[in-house]
């Protein structure tokens, strides 16, 4: 703890890029968290962190360089959080990953459909390993997954996407019978669509600005899902009574097709 002496509430971020996941760092820590960053790619991590902790005008948070697809990785940063900033209080799983090129599950390699079955959902059951001993200590906690269309729908191309995803929302689910009885409040987000970010969002962006619709590109939060408005679900989340606890909720922009329902 002893980078964090006014002892804030800790925030766990895992997949901190560009999108969702600095928009909920951002949010957490205005709100007066300490937040642990965790990806791989060291430059954008730094990045996030330094801008975070500038914006605060104090110390609220710091990265941890892990791929989360090696449990020892997953345990070695967990060891060194609680060591510098005391045990996680709220941890969102956040890390997701996809071929933007479909490719059929004949056209997979079994190695690549693992890697992304290991990112989408091992790395939570990781995780949650490494965090509920200590909230379960203190009778209370907040574990939130970031899910996708294809964690309910067979999306076809999308070979280690829906299956991990599907395993995730599971997991959610299991950590909710196990656990719910003991102060520890899990949710899982149906993430309904894009979101507005530098992947999946940039992608979709580039293709109406190909095809000039302009209508799209002027009123860009009808159609695309704003990381800053998601945020502000993650947190209305971690801040419900524990008389009325969310397990799931699903989300969509305005004008998008509800593909996870209909
Ligand atoms: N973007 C969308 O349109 C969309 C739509 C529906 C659902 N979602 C879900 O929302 C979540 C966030 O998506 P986002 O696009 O907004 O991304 P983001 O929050 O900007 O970043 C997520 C980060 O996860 C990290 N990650 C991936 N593999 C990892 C690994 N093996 N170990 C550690 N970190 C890893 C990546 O960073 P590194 O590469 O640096 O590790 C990536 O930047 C994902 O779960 C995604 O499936 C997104």
């Amino acid at each position: 703890m002893a980078l964090n002496p006014s002892q804030k509430r800790v925030l766990a971020v895992i997949g901190v890029g560009p999108g969702i996941g600095e928009a909920v760092s951002r949010h957490f820590a205005e709100k007066g968290f300490y937040v642990a960053l965790i990806a791989r790619t060291e430059d954008r991590l730094r990045q996030i962190q330094d801008s975070i902790n500038e914006a605060n005008g104090n110390p609220s948070a710091r990265y941890y360089v892990t791929d989360v697809r090696d449990e020892t990785q997953v345990i070695n940063t967990f060891a060194a959080i609680k060591k510098d900033l005391g045990p996680v209080h709220v941890l969102i799983y956040n890390a997701g990953s996809r071929r933007l090129r479909p490719r059929t599950i004949l056209e997979t390699p079994t190695e690549e459909f693992e890697s992304f079955v290991r990112i989408n959902m091992f790395g939570a059951l990781f995780a949650a390993k490494c965090v509920l001993p200590d909230m379960v200590a203190v009778g209370e906690g907040t574990i939130l997954f970031t899910g996708a269309t294809a964690s309910i729908r067979g999306s076809p191309g999308l070979g280690g996407f829906s299956p991990g995803k599907f395993g995730l929302r599971a997991l959610s689910q299991m950590i909710t019978r196990e656990f719910q009885g003991k102060g520890i409040h899990a949710a899982h987000v149906i993430v309904d669509g894009p979101v507005q970010s530098d992947i999946i969002g940039g992608f979709v962006k580039s293709r109406w600005e190909k095809a000039g619709e302009t209508e799209k590109l002027k009123e860009m939060d009808r159609y695309l899902m704003q990381p800053k408005d998601l945020a502000g679900i993650y947190w209305y989340l971690y801040t419900q009574p524990r008389s009325t606890w969310t397990q799931e909720l699903d989300v969509r922009a305005e004008r998008e097709q509800m593909f996870s329902k209909l």
